[in-house]
């Protein structure tokens, strides 16, 4: 229900000021995320037929409307998009943006910005990019890339990103996997449903994120897993790399008294798929195949974590993230 400010004078001259000075009852406007004000963020999910066919484009994963953004945002402060390059052709990921974050899900092809040296990438590799001129990404052979930056962000303050804050980052398919290989056969995984790599940048000790804004985790979820519930108030916009039918994830905003999920809705993964995980939920992730299946979850923890309000708690424990 919309309510009018109780104070609320048209005026000219000088008294400006006052034009746009409006007074609310705290009651009014206490909690203005609700429908038809600040729209919460909901549950979505993406079809990975988006991305296996057409020309070169980008597709972006887009409820700017529900949310209320003036440019495509998956979150309000995030962008995630598919980009399929055919072979041969090139791609401008242009985006007004601290933080440019790409994950190869398939092919393989170049990236040239100036003033960066080239970069040869491939299927598996996942790279950032600071504030800078759009790199142009040019494909060998056809490839979908996962590309999510901090546009809606900057949207939102009204600003243009002017300033590298970390260097790029390279991070190769060959390192990420021997270092998953290596988590994988230590010995106390054999005890964990949650075996995961956080991808962090030397140019920021202190969050320990892939950039400032930008959380990035490779996660395997091992065959039979049922993960206890966590949750966190950055959003998660998660790539689904690989699975078998029979993988989900169950969302929920509360806990029963046996600490699983009350009433949870259940998003069921599809390879190359994505999915958001609100703010606040809490979530967990089930693995009822035979096959260990990998999943890539981005979010604006890196910012969450600067500004203190990440807020991350497990249900019966530390387990894991993500
Ligand atoms: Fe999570």
């Amino acid at each position: 229900m919309t309510q009018a400010p109780i104070h609320s004078i048209p005026t000219t001259g000088s008294a400006q000021w006052q034009a746009k000075a409006e007074l609310f009852d705290y009651r009014q406007a206490a909690n203005p995320v609700r429908a038809g004000l600040t729209e919460p963020i909901p549950l979505r999910q993406w079809d990975p037929a988006l991305h296996q066919s057409g020309p070169t484009a980008v597709v972006p994963l887009d409820l700017s409307n529900e949310l209320g953004c003036s440019a495509p945002a998956t979150s309000p402060g995030l962008s995630a998009n598919f980009l399929r390059i055919e072979p041969g052709e090139g791609l401008k990921a242009a985006a007004n943006a601290t933080s440019l974050l790409f994950y190869v899900l398939h092919g393989s092809g170049s990236l040239k910005r100036a003033g960066t040296p080239q970069l040869d990438w491939s299927a598996g590799d996942l790279f950032v990019l600071p504030a800078g001129e759009p790199p142009l990404l040019t494909a060998k052979a056809t490839s979908v890339l996962y590309w999510v930056h901090d546009g809606p962000l900057l949207s939102h303050l009204g600003v243009e990103a002017s300033t590298a804050r970390f260097e790029p980052t390279h991070y190769p398919a060959a390192l990420l996997q021997r270092e998953l290989d290596q988590l994988l056969a230590d010995p106390s995984s054999a005890r964990s449903n949650r075996l995961s790599l956080l991808l962090a940048n030397s140019d920021l000790p202190q969050s320990r994120t892939v950039t400032h804004t930008l959380w990035a985790m490779l996660g395997v979820v091992p065959a039979g897993a049922i993960q206890p519930p966590h949750r966190h108030q950055s959003v998660a916009l998660d790539l689904i790399i690989d699975c078998d039918p029979g993988c989900y994830t169950l969302v929920g905003t509360e806990l029963d008294a046996s600490g699983a999920i009350a009433n949870p809705s259940r998003i069921d993964w599809q390879s190359g798929g994505a999915f958001i995980t609100p703010p606040g939920y809490w979530h967990a992730h089930v693995n009822s195949s035979e096959r260990m299946s990998r999943l890539l979850p981005i979010q604006d923890s890196g910012l969450h974590t600067y500004l203190r309000s990440l807020d991350i708690r497990f249900s019966g424990g530390l387990q894991g993230n993500g």
